[in-house]
């Protein structure tokens, strides 16, 4: 594998490479993302990693400091998952003046779930994947469902912007437990890594009573919400939604998707399950 710091080392690489597939990352990685790099593999010519964590779609208050960075670890996982390029800019290289041109994602997407507590989170993700995908030139790129909102996001952007990319999902990968994998969980203590699945199955439980026929949505996603408080968890939303837009479903509506993120200690942990 080939770590590139420069982008004119990237270019250089990749001139003659062929088909690119190309899985950005913010490091830390585990199984959830080497998924995505050997997904990546069969859907080009050769598989192209990007590690960069990413300050603009951090908020003021939130752990771009001490969000973990693993590069060793993260290259040897990297080059047995089949990636021949490695983008490992530093800051200066991506920013290096304030970026001034942004992505400013449709609000009616981009401001909702996710975006109401994390405000800025979704241009900050928009702005740099528009220029990783300028840097690297894919032909497809390989997103988590993990992060649903930011997949449906990136769909629409490349979408809406006509870049001649391919956007491809691919399968939330779980812990024997049913937690999703996350860099995040390794700020959980014992007790609360114990704890931690209890989100998925709050997530399962309104997902079996849909497909059971259970039609009052809001009274699932309260229900859900009241047992994440009883169990010490401050929740932020459970919703259920269109898995197309994530907008609010109307009755009879299939194709759901419930969707849920919760505060357990000072952790903020995320999870969602198609219906
Ligand atoms: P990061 O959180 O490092 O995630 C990189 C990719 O791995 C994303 O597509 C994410 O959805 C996926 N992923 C994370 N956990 C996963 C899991 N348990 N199963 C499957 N896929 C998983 O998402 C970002 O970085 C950033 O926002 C980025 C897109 C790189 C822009 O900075």
């Amino acid at each position: 594998m080939q770590i590139h710091s420069t982008i004119a080392s990237l270019r250089a690489a990749l001139a003659g490479a062929g088909r690119v597939a190309f899985v950005p990352t913010m490091g830390n990685l585990h199984e959830g993302h080497i998924a995505l790099m050997r997904q990546a593999g069969p859907l080009g010519d050769c598989v192209v990693a990007s590690l960069f964590v990413n300050r603009l779609q951090f908020g003021p208050k939130e752990d771009f400091d001490t969000y973990p960075r693993t590069f060793e670890a993260d290259c040897a996982k990297m080059a047995a998952a089949g990636v021949a390029h490695l983008f490992a800019p530093d800051e200066r290289e991506m920013y290096p003046a304030p970026q001034a041109y942004h992505v400013q994602p449709d609000p009616v997407q981009a401001d909702i779930l996710e975006g109401e507590f994390r405000p800025g989170f979704f241009r900050g993700v928009a702005t740099v994947v528009m220029k990783l995908f300028s840097i690297v030139q894919p032909q497809v790129a390989v997103f988590g469902k993990k992060d649903y909102q930011q997949l449906m996001v990136i769909r629409n952007m490349v979408r809406e912007l006509n870049l001649p990319i391919g956007i491809v999902p691919g399968e939330t990968v779980r812990a024997e437990d049913g937690l999703a994998l996350s860099s995040r969980n390794g700020y959980l203590s014992t007790a609360e890594r114990a704890e931690a699945p209890r989100l998925h199955r709050a997530l399962d439980a309104v997902r079996q009573a849909i497909r059971a026929g259970e039609r009052d949505l809001a009274r699932l996603e309260q229900g859900a919400m009241a047992e994440l408080r009883a169990s010490g968890w401050i929740p932020q939303y459970v919703a259920v939604r269109k898995q197309l837009d994530l907008q609010l479903p109307a009755a009879h509506d299939s194709g759901l998707v419930v969707l849920g993120a919760a505060l357990l200690g000072s952790t903020r942990l995320i999870d969602n399950l198609e219906v």
